[in-house]
C-alpha cells in the first residue's frame, strides 16, 4: 500500500494546518474553558470546505478522497480537538450517510446546505439505556402512515444545539428487533422537538453536546433514509467510515501532544542541560514519535482501503482503537514531560489529554472494536 501523499494531499495538509494555526489556535484556551464553539470558526470551516470535504461536488461538496479528510481531520485535531469532533460528526457520519443512501431529493434539500455549512448535522444513535448495546433502540418511530410520530430521548449528542439537522435512529418494529428500526432525517425546530440539557465535559468542551427530546414529533415519510428497517444497517455502515474518522482525531492529539512536548523538552533545563539531552525524556519521545506513527500508518491504511472500495470494518475499528489508545497514552507522557507546567492549562497539553479521553469511548467504545476486530477475525 502506497502512503506516499500526493500534491493534492500535501495542499490540503498545508491548508488545514494553516487554518488551525491562524485561526483556532487563538481562543482555543478560552473556548475549551466557555464550552462553546465560535459560530464564525464555524463559518470559516464551511467557506475552507472542511464541512463536505469528501461531498461530491454535484452537491456543493470538496469531492476528495477519504486520505485528504484524515490528513484534515489530523491536523485540525492537533490545535483543537472540538472543531475535529464537530467536523468529524458532520463529513463522515451525516454527509456521507445522506450521500450513499439519501434520496435525490434529500439530497437536494440537506447535503448541499451540509457539505458547504450552511447547515450542521448531528447523528442520534445513542440513548440513556442504549450505548454500545446500540440494537437496543427505546425511541419509537410509529408509521402514520405520510408520517411517522417520533418519541423518546436521544443522549450525548455531538453539535445537540448547533445543529439544524438531526440523523435519528428510532425503532418502529420492535418484534423485528434492529431489523424495524428506521433513521429518519429531523429538522429542528419541529414541534415537541426539544434540544435538552448541555453536558458539563471533561474534554472537547467547546463543541456542544445535548440530549435531544422528542415529544409526538411529526417526521415526513419523505424523510425516511432507505427502505423500511434500514436505520440500523445505516448507522453500523456510516459508523464504519466515522471511526476512521475518529481515528483521525485521535491520531491529531497524539501528535499535537507530542510536537509540543518535543519543543519544549529542547526548551526546558534541568540540571544544567535540556531535558532533551537526559535519557529518560529521549525514551519517552521515541515511544510518543512510534506510536504516533503506527496510529498514523493505520489511520490512512483504513482511509485507503474505503477509497479503493475495499473492505474497511475491521481496518477502521484497528485504526480506531489504536490511535485513541495511543492518545491516551501519550497526552499522558507529554503532562508527564512538562511536570507541573503541564498540569496547568496554558501549556495545552492537560487539555489534549483531557480531549484524549473521549476518543476511546464515542462512535463505539475501545471494547467495542475489539468486538468489532474479533468478529471480523473470526468470520
Ligand atoms: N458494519 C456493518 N454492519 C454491521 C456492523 C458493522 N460494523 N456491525 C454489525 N452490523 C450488522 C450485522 O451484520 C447485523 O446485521 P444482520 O442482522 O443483517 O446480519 C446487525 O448489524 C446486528 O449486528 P449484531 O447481531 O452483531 O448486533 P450486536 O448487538 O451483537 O452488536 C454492535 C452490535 C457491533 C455492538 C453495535 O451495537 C455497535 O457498534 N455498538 C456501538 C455503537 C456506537 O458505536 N455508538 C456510537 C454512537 S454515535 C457517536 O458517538 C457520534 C458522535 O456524536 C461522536
Amino acid at each position: 500500500m502506497d502512503f506516499n501523499l500526493s500534491e493534492e494531499h500535501l495542499a490540503v495538509q498545508e491548508a488545514a494546518s494553516d487554518f488551525a494555526q491562524n485561526h483556532l489556535l487563538p481562543g482555543v484556551l478560552e473556548r475549551d474553558n466557555e464550552q462553546k464553539f465560535d459560530k464564525e470558526l464555524l463559518r470559516q470551516m464551511g467557506e475552507l470546505g472542511f464541512l463536505g470535504m469528501m461531498v461530491s461536488p454535484e452537491y456543493g461538496g470538496g469531492g476528495m478522497d477519504t486520505l485528504s479528510y484524515v490528513i484534515a481531520m489530523e491536523e485540525i485535531s492537533k490545535i483543537d480537538a472540538s472543531a475535529g469532533v464537530i467536523m468529524s460528526v458532520n463529513n463522515s457520519l451525516v454527509c456521507w450517510g445522506l450521500e450513499c443512501f439519501g434520496t435525490e431529493e434529500q439530497k437536494q434539500k440537506y447535503l448541499t446546505k451540509l457539505a458547504s455549512g450552511e447547515m450542521i448535522g448531528a447523528f442520534c444513535l445513542s440513548e440513556p439505556e442504549a450505548g454500545s448495546d446500540a440494537t437496543s433502540q427505546h425511541t419509537t418511530a410509529e408509521d402514520k402512515g405520510d408520517y411517522y410520530l417520533l418519541n423518546g430521548t436521544k443522549n450525548w449528542i455531538t453539535s445537540g444545539e448547533t445543529s439544524n439537522v438531526c440523523l435519528v435512529m428510532a425503532q418502529t418494529n420492535p418484534e423485528l428487533k434492529h431489523k424495524g428500526i428506521n433513521v429518519f432525517i429531523v429538522e429542528k425546530g419541529l414541534d415537541g422537538f426539544v434540544v435538552g440539557k448541555k453536558e458539563d465535559k471533561m474534554g472537547i468542551r467547546a463543541s456542544d453536546t445535548h440530549t435531544l427530546m422528542f415529544t409526538d414529533v411529526k417526521v415526513p415519510r419523505e424523510n425516511r433514509i432507505g427502505e423500511e428497517g434500514f436505520g440500523f444497517k445505516f448507522a453500523m455502515s456510516t459508523l464504519n467510515g466515522g471511526r476512521i474518522g475518529i481515528a483521525a482525531q485521535a491520531l491529531g492529539i497524539a501528535a499535537g501532544a507530542f510536537e509540543i512536548s518535543l519543543k519544549y523538552s529542547k526548551e526546558r533545563q534541568t540540571f544544567g542541560k535540556p531535558i532533551s539531552e537526559h535519557q529518560a525524556i529521549q525514551f519517552k519521545l521515541s515511544e510518543m514519535a512510534t506510536k504516533v506513527e503506527a496510529a498514523r500508518l493505520l489511520v490512512y491504511k483504513a482511509a485507503r482501503l474505503k477509497d479503493e472500495g475495499k473492505d474497511y470494518i475491521q481496518a477502521s475499528a484497528m485504526a480506531k482503537l489504536y490511535a485513541s489508545e495511543t492518545a491516551m497514552w501519550v497526552t499522558t507522557e507529554a503532562v508527564q514531560i512538562h511536570g507541573g507546567y503541564g498540569y496547568v492549562k496554558e501549556y495545552h497539553v492537560e487539555r489534549l489529554m483531557r480531549d484524549a479521553k473521549i476518543t476511546q469511548i464515542y462512535e463505539g467504545t475501545s471494547e467495542i472494536q475489539k468486538l468489532v476486530i474479533a468478529r471480523e477475525l473470526l468470520k
